[in-house]
């Protein structure tokens, strides 16, 4: 068949929404669109293992260390489906990791700022995790099969990570007033670096064009972030916690907030790697991966032997 006609097919699928799958012909732009978006968002998923994984050890409770401890033990397991998605396209766990490792992936750029206190854990579960919940949501429709399946799988587990945030913010703003004024705090710090969770302004994002074109992005990065502040601001209100944004007003006429636009010139620099924690956070990726080495090989030694005796029966 020509590439006329496997182009047509391809368009004809998205047209009629159905999914494209491993084994269906697509554009090598689509495919590296994919590649790109999928694998930096498996870095994510990992890198935000970091800032979180690093209370731990100083939890309040008992109870609030377990619910950490399994939230951040999801992240890790998000990362894994979603390397595994990238994998189908073509490329290898070695691939994506060396890239991330080498800094020539980017990860998020919310997880290179610091969790200062146990508030930050609670802003980090109720407005970095709702961020993704919005985009991932979102994402379940995305046309890449592999991709729309581990958002449906991922979304799940989100929720929870959501309420664990949302319920440690609520501990807090409603304890003694030093807890209330550390939500504030933590409010303070994590409310403009979630909006750029988002990605840049629609004006400004050369990928959304394609990304909506083939039905990978089913919104723009401007539409998630607007439907965000509008859902945030009264899970604010209720908790008696100010947005730090004085422009923050209702807009009748929208029907939605009218809030100031994140500072683009830190989100830029911060993805170039210069935010407060992009060190620390690949320092600490470098030395899991390389810590890490003897057990990848213990479980290829053990995989190869149990194919050999599978083989030799
Ligand atoms: N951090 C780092 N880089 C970002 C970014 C951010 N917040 N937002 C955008 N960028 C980068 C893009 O990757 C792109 O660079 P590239 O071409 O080198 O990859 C550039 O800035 C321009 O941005 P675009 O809007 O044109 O790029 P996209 O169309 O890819 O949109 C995105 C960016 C909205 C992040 C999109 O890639 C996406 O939806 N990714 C999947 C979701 C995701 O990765 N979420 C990250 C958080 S995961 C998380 O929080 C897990 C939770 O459980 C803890």
């Amino acid at each position: 068949m020509d590439n006329k006609t496997l182009e047509d097919i391809f368009e004809g699928k998205l047209a009629k929404n159905e999914m494209i799958e491993p084994k269906d012909w697509m554009p090598d732009n689509y495919r590296k669109h994919l590649l790109r978006q999928i694998s930096q968002h498996a870095h994510s998923e990992i890198i935000g293992m970091l800032p979180e994984g690093n209370w731990i050890s100083r939890a309040p409770s008992l109870r609030s260390k377990l619910v950490l401890l399994a939230k951040v033990q999801d992240e890790g397991g998000h990362g894994l489906y979603l390397y595994t998605a990238a994998e189908s396209l073509g490329t290898s766990r070695d691939e994506m990791l060396d890239a991330l490792h080498t800094q020539k992936a980017k990860y998020s750029s919310i997880f290179n700022y610091p969790t200062l206190t146990w508030a930050d854990i609670g802003a980090v579960g109720w407005l970095v995790d709702g961020a993704a919940i919005m985009n991932q949501v979102m994402l379940q429709r995305t046309s890449y099969g592999p991709y729309s399946r581990a958002m449906i799988r991922i979304c799940k587990e989100e929720s929870f990570h959501q309420r664990q945030g949302y319920e440690v913010m609520t501990h807090m703003a409603f304890g003694t007033p030093e807890q209330k004024e550390m939500a504030q705090d933590a409010m303070n710090r994590w409310w403009f670096p979630t909006l750029m969770m988002f990605g840049p302004p629609d004006i400004e994002s050369p990928n959304s064009e394609n990304a909506i074109k083939w039905r990978i992005k089913r919104e723009t990065n401007d539409q998630l972030r607007q439907r965000f502040v509008n859902q945030t601001v009264e899970q604010a209100e209720y908790l008696g916690l100010t947005i730090p944004d004085p422009n923050l007003k209702w807009n009748e006429a929208k029907k939605g907030y009218d809030f100031s636009e994140p500072n683009w010139a830190e989100f830029k620099n911060v993805i170039k790697g210069n935010g407060p924690c992009n060190k620390e956070r690949l320092e600490a990726r470098n030395k899991a991966h390389k810590n890490g080495e003897w057990v990848r090989a213990a479980a290829a030694a053990y995989g190869k032997k149990q194919m050999e005796e599978i083989l030799a029966a």
